[in-house]
């Protein structure tokens, strides 16, 4: 059996090296897929076995005999490379304070992103867990004031020939299709929303994208956990904030330009693709001066 993807339709292949094998049994332990496992304190191989193996990779990073290679459903040998230096990782304090310090930023300087930085956070980005490998997630990165500005401008085009679909007599029509708490999203933010943008448009102003200098939107194939974007997209958020930057995710763009053919197939987003998150970055015009203590709704322990 093989988890499907659209990157790939075939099996993990794994290359047993029997000589380097102490049979610890720590590959059988961590893989999560079910082919490896131990029998009578033996290391044996069923690639078939449950999921068959799906190149999470998991075995070779933790044998240290390098007695098992993995490749395969987009996975290559050269992939394996050495652990970061000991001490090189954030730590916790580090990272809470990355976290303290981010904010939503919508005001940016002018001044374009180095590619370097635009590359240090795809690399990160890339770095996020996925629900099965390989990652369906793709990424749409719009480099410069210009390119973001085209996108907007043809987001904005896309909604103008729709503004009468947003009307509050038009959607009390649909009502009956769309259900209670649609309705009501739709009515109380979405309408409410659009016609915000379109009257700041109006006045040359982007509340959209906010003139950002650089965008990424990350969305999935249908394969992918509807999950996947989202979450390299906060990876790639952390990413931004540890160059200096900021940056802002935007919810509103995703669920609409899915349901746009057009404008879907102008910027090479498959008519099969699924919905993701954008996000903006750029450097920040301003500065704040506190961090902000934030609660969930719930935290709930049980013991
Ligand atoms: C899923 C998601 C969608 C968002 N969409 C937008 C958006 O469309 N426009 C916007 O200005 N901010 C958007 N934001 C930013 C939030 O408004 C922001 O996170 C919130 O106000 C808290 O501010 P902070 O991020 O500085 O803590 C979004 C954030 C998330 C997590």
């Amino acid at each position: 059996m093989t988890i499907p993807s659209e990157r790939t339709q075939e099996l993990g292949s794994i290359i047993h090296t029997v000589e380097l094998c102490t049979n610890c049994g720590l590959c059988a332990d961590v893989c999560p897929g079910g082919p490896l496992q131990m029998q009578d304190n033996k290391l044996r191989i069923d690639p078939q076995r449950w999921f068959g193996c799906i190149a999470c990779g998991h075995c070779v990073a933790i044998c240290p005999h390098d007695a098992i290679k993995v490749t395969g459903r987009t996975l290559h040998e050269k992939d394996f490379i050495a652990l970061p230096e000991e001490g090189t990782a954030a730590s916790f304090i580090q990272l809470k304070n990355l976290g303290l310090k981010r904010r939503s930023i919508r005001h940016f300087r002018q001044q374009e992103i180095e590619w370097e930085k635009v590359q240090k956070i795809l690399q990160l980005a890339r770095s996020a867990p996925m629900g099965i490998p390989p990652s369906d997630v793709k990424v749409l990165v719009l480099h410069g004031k210009h390119k973001v500005k085209v996108f907007a401008d043809n987001f904005f085009q896309e909604i103008n020939r729709r503004k009468l679909f947003f009307h509050p007599l038009v959607l009390k029509l649909l009502r009956p299709l769309m259900g209670q708490a649609t309705y009501a999203l739709m009515q109380d933010f979405v309408a409410p929303l659009v016609k915000l943008l379109r009257q700041e448009k109006a006045q040359g102003k982007d509340y959209l994208l906010y003139n950002a200098p650089l965008a990424f939107y990350y969305y999935r194939s249908p394969y992918a956990d509807v999950a996947d974007p989202i979450i390299a997209a906060t990876y790639a958020m952390l990413a931004a904030e540890s160059l200096g930057l900021g940056s802002c995710l935007i919810g509103t763009i995703a669920p609409m330009i899915h349901r746009w053919p057009k404008f879907r197939d102008k910027w090479s987003i498959g008519k099969t693709d699924k919905e993701g998150i954008m996000l903006i970055v750029g450097y920040p015009k301003y500065q704040f001066q506190k961090a902000i203590l934030r609660t969930f709704n719930q935290e709930r322990v049980l013991n």
